[in-house]
């Protein structure tokens, strides 16, 4: 269950899904074409990007990876996106990453997979991050003692506060010794808010950052990464690429209404998306024509001070403007509402409000989990239309039955429908709505599970399947502990 649902929760039933006829799905408009730029989908279904945890520690493509991809494919949606994945070529843990071409191997392998999987149906993007350190919570003596660098502020504020004159001059080593001794606080008297959060939390890097070097001078490094890492992608044979401007990472805090930075790229609605149009031109400008370019960025920050829908109706509109083949959009997610992580865990951004808007449980409050996007992913898609620009807009967010994917079409809310859990759950269940088979469609409980997972780096897989057969010699793709399968039981399973 999602730690981030709201307080006084209820659970919601899930919704009646009026699975479709072979006929009714035969005209419906979630099955009927729609163009994404140069390229056309052949229905308006939607796999976006899930982190798996299933590279390598050197960010490699695995076997387990392949399948993972390969097997959302059998359900040919129109479009499967590829995990979040690292532009930059520095160790990143076990994130997916394209920031060299050592990684072409691997990605051109998952490519060849999803085509041959899908019968060459589904059209397949990769998501491209960038994202600023994020240090685990640290134990209060080690943070003491080596992390909090001392200045003169510190000394002065500790001698103000136990009113001995001495500690303006003290030796570090005391000093260092004397906060770890004080109550909390106390300790929040000599701290600065940021160094509070570091302690707390863990240190956390923002692109407001500007004393820092590599900070500062993100605008000019970020442009080249994303367009060398686009080149990488189109080599391997992705049909597009979505940059990610969404949650808690690098463009998206340049999109954030928190984003004061005073150096153009921050400040004003046109300084805050100066660098997400430099990025993207740059990409534009090194990509072949029929190669897809979008992005996904978020209808509404739900942090205090962050940007809302009329932010992100601004950027939406701007976005197109500059040529962006599709706009997808999502909702929170963001470290600024987290839970307090333990000692020695990062802090996760899907743990608190912001968190709950982004994969909203069945736990929710009264408006409930299913299609809680919709009305902001309308709002921003008429601002687009009215400025007299046509761009697909993709909606995600408990979008899991037919009847929400049609009824949010057919209301002009959205061109396209993205489900990730559902399709986590049953990545066939495209195809089973699609071939009037609805009633096989095995529903995805909208409880978390697998975002748990997610939350500690774990190979993540569904509740409803991954316990399933598991003594049977086909399974051969298990977890590291080996209690659970790894692929959705059915083809390929
Ligand atoms: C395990 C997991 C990993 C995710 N990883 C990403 C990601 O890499 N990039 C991204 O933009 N969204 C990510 N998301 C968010 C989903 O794309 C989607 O927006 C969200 O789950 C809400 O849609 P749903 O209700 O259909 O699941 C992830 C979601 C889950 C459950
Ligand atoms: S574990 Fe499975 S059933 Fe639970 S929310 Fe995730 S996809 Fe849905």
């Amino acid at each position: 269950m999602s730690t981030g649902s709201p307080e006084n929760r209820i659970r919601h039933p899930l919704p009646e899904p009026g699975w479709p006829s072979l006929e009714a799905a035969a005209r419906a408009r979630l099955f009927s074409p729609v163009r994404v730029g140069p390229v056309t989908l052949g229905s308006r279904t939607w796999v976006p990007a899930m982190v798996p945890w299933r590279a390598t520690l050197e960010g490699e493509v695995t076997p387990a990876l392949i399948a993972w991809y390969a097997r959302f494919a059998a359900g040919r949606p129109g479009a499967l996106v590829v995990e979040a994945t690292g532009i930059r070529d520095v160790p990143s843990g076990p994130l997916l990453r394209i920031g060299h071409d050592r990684y072409l191997p691997g990605l051109t392998r998952l490519v060849e997979a999803v085509r041959e999987a899908s019968g060459g149906e589904t059209k397949l993007f990769i998501q491209l991050i960038d994202f600023l350190a994020v240090k685990r919570r640290p134990e209060p003596a080690v943070y003491f003692s080596r992390f909090l660098r001392i200045d003169q502020g510190h000394r002065a504020r500790l001698a103000a506060l136990t009113g001995d004159p001495s500690w303006s001059t003290a030796d570090e080593v005391n000093l260092r010794g004397a906060l770890l001794g004080l109550s909390r606080e106390q300790q929040a008297e000599v701290l600065t808010a940021r160094e509070q959060e570091a302690l707390d939390y863990g240190h956390r890097e923002r692109v407001t950052d500007l004393e820092l070097p590599h900070v500062r001078s993100l605008p000019e490094v970020l442009p080249g990464l994303f367009a060398a890492a686009a080149q990488r992608a189109e080599a391997a044979g992705f049909d597009g690429v979505e940059l990610h401007y969404a949650h808690a990472y690098t463009m998206a805090s340049f999109l954030s209404r928190t984003n004061d930075r005073s150096d153009g790229y921050g400040g004003s609605p046109e300084g805050r998306l100066r660098l997400p149009l430099e990025v993207y031109r740059a990409v534009r400008n090194v990509v072949r024509p029929e190669t897809v370019v979008g992005a996904r960025f978020l209808a509404d920050e739900v942090i205090l001070g962050g940007s809302r829908v009329e932010d992100a109706a601004y950027y939406a509109v701007e976005l197109a403007r500059a040529g962006l083949d599709f706009l997808s959009l999502s909702k929170g997610g963001k470290f600024d509402d987290a839970k307090q992580p333990r000692v020695g865990h990062s802090v996760y951004p899907y743990t608190g409000p912001s968190g709950h808007e982004c994969m909203p449980t069945v736990w929710s409050d009264s408006v409930g989990p299913f299609g809680r996007q919709l009305p902001l992913v309308r709002q921003i898609r008429r601002a687009v239309l009215a400025a007299g620009l046509v761009v697909p807009v993709v909606a995600a967010g408990g979008l899991n039955t037919f009847r929400l994917a049609e009824d949010a079409l057919l209301r002009g809310d959205a061109d396209i429908i993205a489900a990730a859990r559902q399709s986590l759950a049953d990545p066939d269940w495209w195809q089973k709505m699609r071939e009037g088979r609805g009633d096989e469609i095995r529903r995805c409980a909208v409880t978390n599970y697998c975002e748990g997972l997610d939350q500690h780096h774990k190979e993540v897989t569904c509740r409803l399947w991954d316990r399933q057969d598991l003594e049977s010699p086909l399974v051969t793709l298990r977890s590291a502990d080996g209690k659970r399968r790894l692929v959705a039981p059915g083809p390929m399973g």
